[in-house]
């Protein structure tokens, strides 16, 4: 039996939301192509030359048309955080123009005064998959150093515009992803194939010293600003006890766990060296780089949705049943239609893990389960969806949430993966919902985009209300 713990009295509990899975638009007011505009299948699948019309994300679920009535419905359930990122494309639209696009920047300031309105903190990710397709195609994104100086403009551009109505601000979504997702995650056109260890640590170097110059201009430009990054976590279990499971569980939680001690020491870790040595790697760093990186975050984001296991017997690995990170199944957890093992326990594990490590605040930015929805009439004769599976979910996460913050975990907030209905990044499907909202869009292209609370939104509504009493 779990006795609720007491979360703390500013607890920023909300949803999250992408610009790519949500605002449609993709050329409205001077918007340009980003990469998402070219995946109609998400990452699992090949890249177009031009937007073509199976590409959900290009209406998304319309929020740059309907932004007034979801803030609206988010604030009924009482959200006090709402992360969005904001479209690069939309304020530099190729990514290496001088001056922004002035359309681009007036979409965001409506959205951040609504948010006020509404008594909503936006918490801000600065580029969520979202590369300009021109910085892909020109410059093979994350790649070239130039990037660094492209970034740097546009985050430049947004501090100074939106200083006084954003306070919380994320640099790279799940940073470490660009290990398994280059295009996605980094920009980068060539093929994945092609890439060689050397290649991506020296595109994970731009990107991290990019994010250290984004987190000493904000704080220059916004004292109050908190800065974060953000990192997909994914806890690492051992297959068996064997010293040798144990010795790869290590290497590869390493490899996640680089990215948030970058961001949190300021400097490369010890095992490194090492790891670079064995692979022939070697980053080429500018000399004013290693000061750069001294400049570290204010807290830790992650998003959470599994955990894997992982063995140094080959064999066994060969055997291993894949998702995000290719990982390998535990025998001992459920998964749901996609494969993603769902683990609450890994979440309270994870959360301590990376406080012990930092002893920084956490925000945990991304958590939900993706299902299949079905629209029924409620005894009012209202559209509903009967989605106990999410409920159920998202509970077992706080109830352990609730156990980390036992532990003495400082976290700061709460904001469930697509809080309302939307594309999903890996597969571009409509059907893989997360939403307390449900958007009637579907993988068709039909649907009339109207929207319908779920059982799961008044379930969330009552347990922000009770701050967490009330699961
Ligand atoms: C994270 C991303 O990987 O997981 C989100 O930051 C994404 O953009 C989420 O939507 C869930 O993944 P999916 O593939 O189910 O949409």
């Amino acid at each position: 039996l779990c006795v609720m713990k007491e979360f703390p009295a500013d607890f920023l509990w909300g949803g999250a939301i992408a610009a790519n899975q949500s605002e449609g638009a993709y050329n409205a007011d001077g918007k340009g192509l980003s990469i998402q505009d070219v995946m109609p299948k998400g990452f699992s699948g090949p890249i177009t030359e031009e937007p073509t019309p199976d590409n959900m994300k290009l209406v998304g679920i319309d929020f740059y048309h309907r932004y007034k009535e979801d803030i609206k419905l988010l604030a009924e359930m009482g959200f006090k955080a709402f992360r969005i990122s904001i479209a690069w494309s939309r304020i530099f639209p190729n990514g290496d123009e001088t001056e922004p696009n002035e359309l681009g920047l007036q979409f965001y300031d409506r959205v951040f005064d609504e948010c006020k309105k509404n008594g909503i903190e936006p918490i801000v990710t600065i580029s969520h998959y979202e590369t300009p397709l021109y910085l892909s195609k020109m410059y093979d994104g994350w790649l070239n150093r130039k990037l660094i100086d492209f970034f740097i403009r546009y985050v430049e551009t947004i501090f100074t515009r939106y200083k006084d109505k954003v306070k919380y601000w994320l640099t790279f979504n799940e940073i470490n992803s660009i290990l398994y997702e280059p295009f996605c995650s980094g920009g980068i056109y060539t093929d994945k194939d092609k890439l060689t260890k050397q290649d991506l640590y020296q595109a994970i170097h731009h990107e991290l010293v990019a994010s250290a110059m984004a987190v000493k201009l904000g704080h220059e430009i916004m004292p109050n600003a908190k800065i974060g990054c953000m990192i997909l976590a994914v806890p690492i279990y051992p297959l068996s006890s064997k010293p040798d499971d144990v010795i790869a569980t290590m290497q590869k939680q390493r490899e996640i766990v680089f990215f948030a001690d970058v961001h949190a020491r300021g400097e490369y870790p010890a095992y490194m060296r090492r790891f670079f040595k064995e692979h022939n790697i070697e980053i080429k760093m500018e000399p004013e780089d290693r000061e750069i990186l001294t400049h570290t975050v204010d807290f830790i984001s992650l998003s959470y949705y599994m955990s894997l296991c992982e063995t140094a017997d080959s064999a066994q690995k060969s055997n291993s049943k894949g998702n995000i990170l290719g990982g390998i199944a535990n025998p001992f957890l459920e998964a749901n239609e996609w494969g993603w093992q769902i683990d609450p326990q890994g979440l309270r594990y994870m959360l301590n893990e990376l406080y012990d490590r930092y002893k920084l605040p956490l925000f945990i930015v991304e958590n939900g389960v993706g299902a299949r929805d079905v629209l029924v009439e409620d005894e009012n004769g209202q559209k509903t969806v009967l989605d106990d599976y999410r409920i159920d979910y998202l509970r077992d996460h706080l109830l352990q949430v609730g156990e980390a913050l036992e532990d003495g975990v400082e976290v700061m907030g709460y904001t469930a993966w697509g809080c309302i209905d939307l594309v999903s990044a890996s597969t571009a499907e409509l059907r893989k919902r997360y939403g307390f909202i449900y958007v009637d869009r579907h993988d068709d292209g039909s649907g009339t985009l109207e929207r319908y609370k779920k059982k799961s939104f008044y379930w969330y509504k009552r347990v922000i209300e009770s701050n967490g009493k009330s699961l």
